[in-house]
């Protein structure tokens, strides 16, 4: 049988009969040699099915499913039991333990580590702790007190042993830094790897056994003030199999356990993790004996930081809990959810609330275009869901879940929305508030004003939340920002993507699910996720995916693997912890994530050329070379403009179009009502960047024809710049223009008076620059006068962000007699910028008249004798500074330009010759009439 297209294309043909009529047409011989070719064709034809395939999302067909039981929801009975098997309930109280210290410490942990990457660190940074870390090789202590201030709350050795071998010198100096400032230490004492039988010692200098190379079959945690988010007396078995040996401690008098090996095999009674009230010398430590990678230990690690920091490093005693389920009502038919499916999420749903969290509901983000698109049973089973959409809580997704990044305008995206809401009316959803996510994320980050308007007129929304801000991986650093009024909170995975929809697609298997809801990946996300956590589980696939493996079914149905890891791991939280799990808003969750996390708010954007993901949901129009390469940082008045528009001169390179309100600077960096205007406003500076033959519009550097490069002077002094810079920038290279800052501070004040400032008109310059009291405006201009002079306070925070190769400094005097000189210099020093250097002297000429050199001018492509200089604001005419200023600012500098020089020697710069013989006098040449 043969088949045709309407379009007549021939798809399929019965093979014999095919066969058959092809050696009918070609005889015997002539077929063999037309073999090659047959299977050529053969090949293309299956690699041409596979693609057609692959697109439309080829889903395997269900098999009947296995799902899995819901837990046991009441804990069991746990016996309280102490040392001594009384029964116990721990008598800790937050209130009075907060309220006993005086706080004069920055709320800060002092980290010793051993190795680079470390479980401590990780966990600190994943509970958002502020710690200092500090790799112990160097065997000198950093500097502990700050102007008799302690600076740290607490300290903490990734190896106890290197505080127990340090020199007696240290070692009295830690301890007393300890017992003055009542600072705590957290100590782990890993086991022996390679001693199998257990040994006994005395621990240097205290009056303790410790036991190495212990396997205790279970432990229990015991009455002791310590345990506050596990609970105490809890009696747990230990898989020994994944761990290393422990070390235990034998008690002593003024020591108490935490948590105790229970081993009747061993000598019992041991601790595994022990308070030092210390009674022996005046110092409190908990001493694990063994890492993190022992899960209680990471609770106790919590607990330990909250006790002896006095609750001053602590989580609160709540996370709230909301698990989106995004894609409803996708999926291509065949792959939706049945209605025995949507019965059991109900169900689960009943449980959860009624059992484990008080008010739960699952928040069902929806498609409204896609709804009804299955199967008839599954039409029926959607039908089902909207007779019990009051049950739960909706929030929009897209109509037709299409990226952000694929609509084409405003309008088209508006109008998908009204249709997504008009949806919810005729259906009567039960919409939360101001809540709304895209598919994959698209336009949250990196940010897309479109969608930000659209959400704004169809939906007011106010939260949404996201997870690839900074980036997706690792899960621990990601953050919430909010922008235009819009608070993104950092969303959780819980491991379970839209494929996995039966227990052999998890990885692992079952074993591997249910170790991440007992006291694994999962359980530990919660634990430390205060408060909120945003639980992200994919139902159904993608519409657009591309990926076979992307496009399975949904894990809420089949063997309902989302249910069976969110009870679980929510009964274990409730059994093993004194946590609460709590329902919010969207809009209160995000209210108090940023009230904990002020320091969120504020976004930095990154650079999506650097991260696959973000390229993914950028729009294809962008690309990675409207990124400028070159930045000249300033400060003001050291001849920035004339350096750039020196290189504006060069053929290479492509410099921004003026920005009207900024005094033709974009000063992107460091306004932050600009920088709040995002990367695409910024890359607009840019618009006729080309690329080169065949360059790649995503790779970055881009290799654009002309490379970008801009100036904004105020950059150098911004305190927020480096880092902005760095985020967006990280390849790109720097200019600093340095020239007596003295002579800078003079410029300044007369380009202010130039400007009619009246604060400028009303004092002298002596009274600026000597007045750091009176009235606000004449404080505000000794600040601008003085402070950008400062240039190694800023230098070094540039440093931090850059390595010293790509930062370039520029002597601005030589810049103003010898620019030919300092640019043939920098054409040296930057050739991946300046990729064809040019003759400057054919294209700059000292001009008499203005006494500065300018570009010459070109007319029809030719280079013309006469000049075209910066206008009458760059070059003034103003008189010289008065003795009484230069000497006032010649102490005032003094020692920060003999920093300056040493600093720069130190980072192998070229120091400039105004600073390598700096002399007094040189200062008062500032009045440009007579320098000239
Ligand atoms: P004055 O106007 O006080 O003389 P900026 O552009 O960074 O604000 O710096 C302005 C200063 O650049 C001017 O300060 C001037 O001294 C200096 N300059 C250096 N080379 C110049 C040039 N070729 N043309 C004009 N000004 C130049």
């Amino acid at each position: 049988m043969t088949k045709y297209c309407e379009n007549g294309v021939m798809v399929a043909l019965n093979g014999p009969i095919f066969l058959h009529q092809l050696r009918r047409w070609i005889p015997w011989a002539n077929f063999r040699r037309y073999w090659f070719w047959i299977s050529l064709i053969s090949a293309l034809s299956m690699f041409g099915i596979v693609c057609v395939l692959r697109n439309r999302e080829y889903i395997p067909p269900r098999r009947p499913p296995f799902p899995l039981p819901p837990p046991p929801l009441e804990c069991p009975n746990i016996p309280h039991r102490g040392q001594d098997g009384a029964d116990v309930t721990s008598s800790w109280d937050d209130t009075n333990r907060s309220q006993a210290a005086s706080l004069k410490f920055d709320a800060k942990v002092l980290f010793f580590s051993k190795t680079r990457k470390n479980l401590v660190a990780e966990w600190l940074v994943e509970n958002k702790f502020r710690y200092r870390e500090i790799s112990f090789d160097s065997k000198t202590l950093p500097v502990l007190t700050d102007s008799s201030r302690g600076k740290y709350l607490l300290i903490v050795f990734e190896d106890f042993e290197q505080y127990l071998k340090l020199d007696k010198w240290n070692r009295q100096l830690l301890d007393k830094y300890c017992k003055d400032y009542d600072v705590g230490v957290i100590g782990f004492l890993p086991g022996s790897f390679t001693n199998s039988v257990p040994t006994e010692e005395l621990l240097e200098g205290l009056p303790l056994m410790g036991h190495t190379g212990v396997l205790p079959k279970s432990v229990s945690v015991d009455p002791s003030p310590i345990p506050r988010i596990l609970k105490g007396g809890l009696l747990l078995p230990v898989n020994a199999s994944r761990l290393p040996p422990f070390t235990t401690f034998r008690s002593h008098s003024g020591y108490r356990n935490v948590l105790t090996s229970r081993d009747p095999d061993q000598a019992p009674g041991e601790a595994l993790v022990l308070e030092d009230e210390g009674e022996w010398d005046g110092v409190r430590r908990v001493l694990f004996g063994m890492g993190l990678e022992f899960w209680p230990h990471r609770i106790l690690f919590l607990d330990a930081l909250h006790y002896l920091s006095r609750g001053k490093v602590s989580t609160p005693m709540y996370r709230y809990i909301q698990v989106d389920i995004d894609d409803v009502f996708l999926g291509r038919a065949g792959n939706r959810l049945l209605k025995e499916e949507y019965q059991a999420l109900l169900e689960s749903q009943h449980r959860i609330s009624d059992h484990l969290i008080p008010g739960f509901k699952y928040t069902l983000g929806y498609c409204g275009g896609s709804f009804h698109h299955g199967t008839p049973e599954e039409n029926e089973a959607e039908d089902f869901l909207l007779q019990h959409s009051q049950e739960f809580l909706w929030f929009p997704h897209t109509w037709r879940h299409r990226m952000i990044s694929q609509y084409p305008d405003l309008t088209n995206l508006t109008l998908d929305m009204l249709l997504n809401r008009q949806f919810a009316q005729e259906h009567n959803l039960p919409i939360l508030p101001n809540y709304s996510v895209t598919p994959r994320h698209s336009g949250i980050y990196p940010v897309s004003d479109m969608l930000w308007r659209a959400w704004n007129v169809t939906w007011n929304i106010s939260v949404t939340s996201a997870e690839q801000y900074p980036h997706v991986r690792p899960y621990r650093l990601r953050r919430g920002f909010e922008h235009q009024g819009i608070k993104v909170l950092p969303r959780r995975v819980c491991g379970l993507y839209s494929m996995f929809r039966y227990q052999e697609d998890y990885p692992g298997g079952l074993a591997a699910l249910d170790s991440s809801a007992h006291e694994g990946f999962f359980f530990m996300t919660l634990i430390s996720n205060p408060p909120t956590c945003i639980i992200f589980i994919v139902v159904p696939p993608t519409v657009n995916q591309i990926s076979v493996v992307m496009t399975h079914a949904p894990n809420y149905g089949f063997d309902r693997l989302a249910q069976y890891l969110l009870e679980n791991t929510f009964r274990e939280i409730k059994c093993l912890t004194n946590l609460e799990l709590k329902v919010a808003t969207p809009v209160e969750m995000a209210e108090e994530y940023f009230r904990l996390n002020p320091e969120e708010k504020e976004a930095v954007w990154g650079n999506p050329c650097f991260d696959r993901r973000h390229l993914e949901l950028w729009p294809e129009e962008l690309s990675c070379a409207h990124f400028p390469q070159l930045v000249i940082l300033g400060p003001q008045k050291t001849g920035s403009t004339a350096l750039s528009l020196f290189l504006s001169l060069h053929p290479d390179l492509l410099e921004n179009k003026h920005s009207p309100n900024t005094f033709e600077e974009i000063q992107f960096f460091s306004n932050d009502q600009l920088y709040l205007k995002g990367i695409d406003w910024y890359m607009s500076f840019w618009p006729n960047v080309t690329l080169q033959a065949g360059a790649s519009p995503r790779a970055y550097p881009a290799n654009a024809t002309r490379i970008p490069f801009e100036k904004s002077a105020t950059y150098f002094d911004s305190e927020k710049s480096p880092r902005r810079v760095r985020q967006l920038l990280p390849k790109a290279d720097l200019i600093v223009i340095l020239i007596p800052p003295a002579q800078r501070a003079y410029a300044w004040y007369q380009h202010m008076r130039a400007h009619k400032d009246i604060t400028a008109l009303r004092y002298s310059f002596y009274d600026v620059i000597s007045s750091s009291t009176g009235p606000k405006a004449l404080r505000k201009l000794h600040t601008r006068v003085l402070l950008p002079g400062h240039y190694l306070t800023h230098l070094e925070r540039w440093l931090h962000f850059y390595s010293p190769q790509q930062i370039h400094i520029v002597d601005g005097i030589a810049l103003r007699k010898n620019p030919v000189e300092v640019l043939n210099k920098l054409q040296r020093e930057i050739p991946a910028v300046f990729r064809t250097p040019i003759d400057y002297n054919q294209r700059i000429a000292f001009d008499p008249a203005k006494g500065f050199f300018c570009p010459l001018q070109v007319k029809g492509g030719i280079v013309q004798p006469t000049t075209q200089c910066l206008g009458s604001s760059k070059g003034r005419n103003y008189p010289p500074m008065d003795q009484r200023s230069s000497d006032y600012l010649e102490s005032y500098y003094g020692q920060m330009n003999a920093e300056l020089e040493r600093f720069l020697r130190k980072w192998g710069y070229e120091v400039p010759d105004w600073l390598a013989k700096e002399d007094p006098r040189s200062i008062s040449e500032s009045g440009n009439a007579e320098a000239r």
